[in-house]
């Protein structure tokens, strides 16, 4: 037997959607543990502060501001991180769009929005990816949610998105399995202090019953998934391939029914 190692001291690192909330959390959490860090997204603010926020004893983090649904900008930002820093060890892929509107009142472009940036985003992803990763030894990480396989009202939209991103995960991990590339997704619970519970609890009151709906009796941290992801991405996973891995506390294991459960 062998103790896990969770030591990233020299693996490059790429987070799409990395400059805020849970996934520059787990950018942070590959930091600290020595990876050299690319990050991705639209807001040049938000990849400077990230940028300013990711270096550490292996080098600085690299920067790209870029729309994931702009898959040619994608290319590029891959294509720069691997030049300057060579193969990609973990990619995770986690930008996406969220706003509650009930499907009557949705229009077409507001589906489409979400859509893009969840799914087509992770599909851009990949495909610019693929040519750059660690084979055998990749692991990629992609963002799931609940959503994904428990009904919400007021989210058709992301409930679409996310089956289709967890349906990626699957089939890349059969494909790239074969290169020796791990694929799989973790997906969050109710995440405190994130922009997507902001949207989807935002009052004191919503945010106290989500809580109390997860078994666990609180909402999760950020540090809650960077941990998995770490996990995930390290030797210890080595045979975890094509799962999608609830961090929630236990809500997604009774989905509404732990809500109602929670009073
Ligand atoms: N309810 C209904 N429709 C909405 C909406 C809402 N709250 N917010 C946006 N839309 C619709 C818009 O009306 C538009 O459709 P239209 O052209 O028919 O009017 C469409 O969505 C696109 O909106 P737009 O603001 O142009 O999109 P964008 O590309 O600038 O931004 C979003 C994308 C809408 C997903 C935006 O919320 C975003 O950038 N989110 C990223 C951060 C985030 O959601 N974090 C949580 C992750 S879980
Ligand atoms: P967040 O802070 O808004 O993070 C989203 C990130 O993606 C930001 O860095 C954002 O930066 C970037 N982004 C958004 N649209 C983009 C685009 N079109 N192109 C490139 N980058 C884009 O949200 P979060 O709540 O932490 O959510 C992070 C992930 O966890 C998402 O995949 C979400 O679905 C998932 N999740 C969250 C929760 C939760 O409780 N928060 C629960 C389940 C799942 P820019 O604005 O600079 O583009």
């Amino acid at each position: 037997m062998t103790t896990p190692n969770f030591d990233f001291t020299g693996k490059n690192v790429m987070v799409f959607g990395g400059t805020s909330g849970i996934n520059l959390g787990i950018a942070k959490g590959f930091a600290a543990a020595g990876a050299r860090l690319g990050v991705a997204s639209r807001s040049q603010d938000k990849v400077d502060a990230a940028v300013a926020a990711l270096g550490n004893d292996a080098g600085p983090a690299l920067g790209f501001s870029l729309d994931v649904r702009d898959a040619q900008a994608v290319v590029d930002a891959v294509a720069s991180f691997a030049s300057e820093r060579g193969t990609i060890d973990v990619l995770v892929s986690g930008a996406a769009g969220n706003f509650p509107a009930a499907a009557a009142a949705l229009s077409p472009n507001g589906f489409k929005a979400v859509v893009d940036i969840d799914l087509m985003g992770t599909f851009h992803v990949m495909r610019a990816a693929y040519g750059a990763l660690t084979k055998p030894g990749a692991s990629i990480i992609n963002l799931s949610a609940p959503q994904a396989w428990i009904a919400m009202p007021m989210q058709m939209h992301v409930c679409a998105a996310k089956a289709g991103v967890d349906m990626v995960t699957r089939t890349l991990a059969l494909e790239w399995g074969r290169e020796g590339v791990r694929v799989n997704s973790v997906s969050p619970g109710p995440i405190e202090g994130t922009e997507g519970m902001e949207r989807l609890a935002p009052t004191p009151e919503a945010k106290e019953r989500s809580a109390k709906a997860v078994p666990l009796g609180r909402m999760g941290t950020v540090e809650d998934i960077a941990d998995v992801c770490l996990f995930l991405a390290s030797d210890a996973a080595r045979y975890v391939n094509g799962a999608v891995i609830p961090v929630d506390g236990g809500w997604s294991a009774g989905g509404m029914l732990s809500t109602a459960m929670g009073g």
